[in-house]
C-alpha cells in the first residue's frame, strides 16, 4: 500500500524545517546612546525576534512538548489557556504545526494587534471579565477550566507549570551567556509569570557562580515589590495579587532585588528607544530598560546590563500611535 505521507526531503544548510526551529536564538545589541557615558554597556535581548513576535515562543513550546511526552495533552486535543497575548500567540502558533485546536480566553484588556494575530493563526477566541476576582466563575482562568473540562482539552498553566521557567533555563539563559562571551553582570527583566526571571535569572546565576544579579522590574500597580495594587498600564507584567492569582513560577529566590518603575518612565525609555537607538519595542521592554537605566547609573563601565525585551511595538501599534 503506498505511503500516505511523503518521504522527508533532504535537509539543506541553513534552511530550518518549521518555524518551531526558527524560535529562539535572538540577537542581543547595545544600547549606544542610551548606555551612559564611562558607566556601563546597557543591552537589549530583542525577544521581538522569536516567530510569533515574542519571548513566549519558548515557553510554548516547551509546554506543548511537555504535555505531549507526559500524555497530559492527548493528539488532536484542544490546547486552552487564559492570557493577555503573547502566550495565547505562542501556543496558537505551536498549535498550528502540531495539531491542536487552541481556545484563548482574554479578559478584554488585549490590544487588537495581538487579538488579529490570534485570529490568524486560527485560535478560538473567548472573552472573560477579567476583573471577577479568583473565586468567581466568570474569571477567565475559570472559564478556561470550565472549557478544557467540557472539551477535553489541556490548560498550559502558564503560572504555574514548570515547562515556562524551564525554557528560558535551557535556552534563554545560555544564549545570553554565550552572546556576552560570559561578560554579563546583571540580567534586568520585567515579571508577568515569573517564568523569564526565574529560568533565565537561575541559569545566569548559577553558570557564573552566583557574580550575576539579577534585577526584577515591576510595573506602577503591581505588587510584585510588596507595594499597593492599582491599575497596571504596562501589558504582560506585574500582579494585583492578592485579588489575583501568584504565580507559582515566580521564584522570589533568583531576584536580588525588585524595582517598581513609574509608568512615565517605563514609556519615556521606549519613546527613546525609538528615537535614539530606531528600537522599535513593546510597553514591557521600556519598563526593563527603564530600570536597567536606573541600575546603570550607579554602575561602572566593566559592568555588563542585559535587559530582556519582551516583543516588539508590532502588537501595540493601535496604542502607540495615539
Ligand atoms: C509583553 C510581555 N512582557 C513581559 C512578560 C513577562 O514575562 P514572564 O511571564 O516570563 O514573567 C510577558 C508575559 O506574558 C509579556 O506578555
Amino acid at each position: 500500500m503506498a505511503s500516505t505521507s511523503a518521504p522527508a526531503p533532504p535537509a539543506l544548510p541553513g534552511v530550518a524545517d518549521s518555524v518551531l526551529d526558527l524560535i529562539g536564538e535572538t540577537p542581543i545589541v547595545r544600547l549606544r546612546r542610551l548606555s551612559p557615558a564611562g558607566g556601563p554597556q546597557v543591552l537589549v535581548k530583542l525577544e521581538g525576534r522569536n516567530p510569533g513576535g515574542s519571548a513566549k515562543d519558548r515557553p510554548a513550546l516547551s509546554l506543548v512538548q511537555d504535555a505531549e511526552a507526559s500524555g497530559a495533552l492527548a493528539p488532536d486535543a484542544p490546547i486552552v489557556e487564559s492570557t493577555s497575548g503573547n502566550t495565547g500567540i505562542g501556543l496558537a502558533l505551536v498549535g498550528r504545526l502540531t495539531g491542536h485546536p487552541v481556545v484563548i480566553v482574554h479578559g478584554g484588556a488585549m490590544s487588537p494587534e495581538k487579538l488579529t494575530l490570534l485570529r490568524l493563526y486560527g485560535a478560538e477566541l473567548v472573552e472573560a471579565d477579567w476583573l471577577a476576582g479568583p473565586d468567581d466563575p466568570g474569571n477567565p482562568r475559570a472559564v478556561a477550566d470550565r472549557i478544557a473540562a467540557e472539551r477535553g482539552g489541556w490548560r498550559s498553566h502558564q503560572y504555574d507549570n514548570p515547562a515556562n521557567p524551564g525554557a528560558h533555563y535551557r535556552f534563554t539563559g545560555p544564549e545570553i551567556w554565550r552572546q556576552t562571551g560570559g561578560a554579563i553582570t546583571h540580567l534586568v527583566a520585567g515579571i508577568g509569570t515569573g517564568g523569564t526571571i526565574s529560568g533565565t535569572g537561575r541559569y545566569l546565576r548559577e553558570v557564573s557562580h552566583d557574580r550575576v544579579r539579577v534585577v526584577g522590574a515591576n510595573p506602577a500597580g503591581s505588587t510584585y515589590a510588596g507595594g499597593p495594587s492599582g491599575t497596571i498600564r504596562v501589558e504582560g507584567v506585574g500582579t494585583t495579587w492578592p485579588s489575583s492569582h501568584w504565580p507559582r513560577n515566580l521564584d522570589t529566590a533568583v531576584p536580588h532585588e525588585i524595582r517598581t518603575i513609574p509608568d512615565e518612565a517605563a514609556f519615556a525609555a521606549l519613546r527613546r528607544l525609538a528615537e535614539e537607538e530606531a528600537l522599535l519595542l513593546g510597553p514591557s521592554s521600556g519598563l526593563a530598560v527603564a530600570a536597567a537605566l536606573e541600575l546603570a547609573a550607579g554602575l561602572g563601565p566593566h559592568d555588563v546590563i542585559v535587559a530582556v525585551s519582551p516583543d516588539s511595538a508590532t502588537n501595540y501599534l493601535t496604542e502607540l500611535s495615539r
